[in-house]
């Protein structure tokens, strides 16, 4: 049992009864993919309206019981976050940036009416699932341990109102690479039927919501051989906005960079905002504007545009060779990693593994 000091939340500690055998365990750390296995344990806080956070338990990972009148089964009040433990270059194990991510989860909600949670408590939280399943980190190049805080409504209740009990959860998966082909660059498809947010809607929040909604896009690109989706604004369907899971970069032949702005319909990516500082730690011009489809299909094929990447915890930094769309296809620079995202990309991983100085204090170590 321990408290956390500013909440006065104790925690209380159940090991697993029957953890994975060292020899499965080794089998998913070779091998992790993103999404499909799971370490043994996991955090869970319970709210209530009147009394706040309570029963907050690190215990083994099991399934869930709750009614079908549940809450969040009917009205998908639903919010997440991702961010993932890295393994130091000295053995230690460190988060990258976990208060941005306690400060997004809190701004997810309150745009869907959730209760926020304390931001130390979200940090604490996935320090202890960390601590408890240090034995899940992948033995491959670039594996890292995924984490996955959520939060619902529980409440077993029909009426469309803010939900008075929530459930906070999180937990762990092994992590290599997201996209499955392993492709240098990824291929996307310019979604002309499906929009993922409107002004005033909840795109800049993380819920679970927008992404069923991307869904359906999402096959499209699929099905017609790209890798993913990316969507353009609600108003004029021209505006470029962000891929189903990641954020857009766009480097131009004279070095300097764009990205598309944070107007709300966007979600605001942590990898985005280092990136920003790094592009200008190391000297180059990055604007924040808006940035057309016809724009971006005009400068690669004129040759202005040199390099595209997407970003995201998930994905890092992934460079997009291809855009395709209902017009017909183009292609960006080479159609393979240019020279600056490689770079950038570097720069990142080097600082969110240990391997370099942290200058900007982006890193948390598990036993800070
Ligand atoms: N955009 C969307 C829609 C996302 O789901 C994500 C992933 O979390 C991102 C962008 C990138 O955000 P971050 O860099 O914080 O992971
Ligand atoms: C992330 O990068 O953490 C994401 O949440 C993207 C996707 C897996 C939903």
């Amino acid at each position: 049992m321990a408290t956390t000091a500013e909440t006065e939340l104790t925690f209380t500690s159940r090991e697993h009864p029957s953890p994975a055998t060292p020899e499965d365990r080794a089998a998913i750390l070779a091998n992790p993919g993103f999404g499909t296995n799971f370490s043994d344990h996991m955090v869970s806080i319970d709210w209530t309206e009147g009394q706040g956070w309570h029963t907050a338990v690190i215990g083994p990972r099991e399934p869930l019981s709750i009614d079908p009148a549940c809450a969040v089964l009917h009205y998908a009040q639903e919010i997440f976050e991702g961010l993932k433990a890295y393994r130091q270059a000295d053995g230690g194990i460190a988060f990258f940036r976990p208060e941005a991510n306690a400060e997004r989860f809190n701004m997810s909600a309150r745009r869907l009416a959730m209760p926020d949670l304390p931001e130390e408590v979200f940090v604490e939280s996935v320090k202890r699932l960390v601590d408890a399943d240090r034995a899940w980190f992948p033995t491959v190049e670039g594996g890292s341990l995924y984490l996955r805080p959520f939060m619902f409504a529980s409440e077993t209740f029909l009426g469309v109102r803010p939900a008075k009990q929530y459930k906070y959860l999180v937990i762990a998966s092994p992590a290599g690479n997201y996209f499955k082909s392993g492709a240098p660059a990824v291929s996307i498809w310019v979604s002309a039927d499906y929009i993922r947010a409107a002004p005033g809607g909840t795109g800049a929040a993380k819920c679970g919501g927008n992404y069923a909604a991307s869904l359906v896009p999402q096959a499209e690109a699929i099905e017609r051989g790209h890798d993913q989706v990316v969507f353009l604004d609600a108003v004029e369907r021209k505006w470029v906005e962000e891929l189903g899971g990641m954020n857009l970069y766009f480097v131009f032949e004279d070095g300097t960079l764009l990205t598309p702005p944070l107007t709300g319909t966007i979600l605001p990516g942590i990898t985005r905002d280092s990136l920003l500082t790094l592009a200008r730690d190391e000297g180059l011009a990055v604007r924040e504007e808006r940035y057309s489809i016809d724009q971006w299909r005009e400068d690669a094929n004129s040759g202005r545009l040199v390099e595209c990447f997407a970003c995201g915890t998930a994905a890092v930094v992934t460079p997009v060779g291809q855009v395709a769309s209902r017009d017909g296809e183009f292609t960006i620079g080479s159609g393979g990693p240019g020279q600056l995202t490689e770079k950038l990309k570097s720069r990142l991983v080097s600082i969110q593994r240990g391997e370099v100085a942290d200058p900007h204090g982006w890193v948390t170590k598990l036993g800070d």
